[in-house]
């Protein structure tokens, strides 16, 4: 029988601790799609040395990533999880697709330009590329959907554009992705400082709420974040502090803004920040159990890890086949 299903491509970088954010702008949506979509969930450890990384850190990191993915209730028999440098095509992609990118288009990603201020000292040329190599994951798989969260807005439409400008010189080569970004949740700001997003590699833990921390130490954050001096609690741009701990509370209840709004209308800060880190809690526990279920299952991980790559690498190799072929390198001899 013919698959009609589409395909939805994503990816998270194993370059710190899986946050609040990382879970409720992308993750969570991931688990809800996997029945109605194909779908592969990368782990894309080669756009993660675009700032330097502890080699043992980065592998530990990577591992966790998946046992994270795992977790939160990606199957890997509907879905396919796999490690970005175990598939060689992503990078033979990315090299042809660089040739059909502008150093200007480049110029002008605002991730760029975040971090080439971050790491003065490090602006390499894979920080630069970085979009283009996203570019390859996706349109690799030939990928109708990326569920993502607000920031990758940008190398969404540079993906098209890439997509586009190519298949205008050769034919309709790639599916045309579109971003797929949640109502709720999209943008989880950092708690000491809600006017920036929230970040796994922010050096200030009291920013970020990781997927496995604590739950002393997920009550003792929140409680900790910064709101304003009056007592609503309501959504609006006048209060960044307490639209975030709101909007945190609704994508991990389930409940809408009216809703949340409603039931904290005569509720203290303190009793509010209380709700709101019992309901992360409850929520992350039982992600935590299934992580150390995974810690001690071994041989179950490195068998994902290797029908993963398999076959990703399978779809892969269709899509870079059919690229050499149309840029006119010649023909493998078998
Ligand atoms: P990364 O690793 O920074 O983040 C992974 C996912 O988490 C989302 N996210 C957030 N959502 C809501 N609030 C936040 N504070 C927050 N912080 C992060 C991100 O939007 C993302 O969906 N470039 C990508 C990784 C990537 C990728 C891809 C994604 C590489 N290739 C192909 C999709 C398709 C990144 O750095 O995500």
């Amino acid at each position: 029988m013919l698959d009609t299903k589409k395909t939805i491509f994503s990816g998270m970088q194993p370059s710190g601790m899986v946050t609040l954010g990382n879970y409720l702008g992308a993750l969570n949506n991931w688990t809800k799609l996997q029945d109605e979509y194909n779908c592969l969930y990368c782990i894309v450890d080669m756009h993660a040395i675009t700032v330097r990384q502890d080699p043992a850190k980065l592998r530990k990191q990577a591992k966790e990533l998946l046992m994270q993915y795992i977790a939160v209730g990606l199957d890997p028999e509907k879905n396919i999880i796999y490690y970005q440098s175990h598939v060689p095509q992503h990078a033979e992609l990315s090299w042809v697709l660089n040739c059909y990118t502008y150093m200007g288009e480049l110029s002008r990603m605002t991730q760029f330009k975040e971090k080439s201020q971050r790491h003065a000292e490090n602006i390499n040329s894979g920080l630069f590329t970085y979009p283009v190599l996203m570019a390859a994951d996706i349109l690799l798989y030939q990928a109708d959907l990326v569920p993502v969260g607000e920031d990758q807005r940008q190398h969404l439409e540079i993906t098209r554009d890439i997509a586009e400008r190519f298949n205008g010189i050769y034919g309709d080569v790639f599916t045309m992705p579109e971003p797929y970004i949640g109502k709720v949740g999209a943008r989880i700001m950092a708690l000491q400082d809600p006017t920036r997003k929230m970040s796994k590699s922010d050096e200030n833990k009291n920013n970020t709420i990781a997927l496995l921390d604590e739950p002393a130490v997920i009550m003792n954050k929140i409680k900790r974040a910064v709101t304003d001096s009056d007592n609503e609690i309501r959504f609006g741009e006048d209060k960044p502090g307490i639209s975030n701990l709101l909007s945190i509370y609704c994508a991990v209840t389930g409940k809408t803004p009216a809703q949340a709004e409603a039931e904290f209308a005569n509720t203290s800060y303190g009793a509010f920040k209380v709700a709101v880190g019992e309901a992360v809690v409850a929520n992350l526990e039982p992600i935590q159990k299934k992580v150390k279920e995974l810690e001690k299952n071994q041989d179950y991980m490195d068998s994902v890890i290797r029908s993963g790559a398999e076959k990703a690498s399978r779809i892969a190799e269709k899509t870079l086949r059919k690229v050499h072929k149309k840029v006119g390198f010649p023909p493998r001899i078998k």
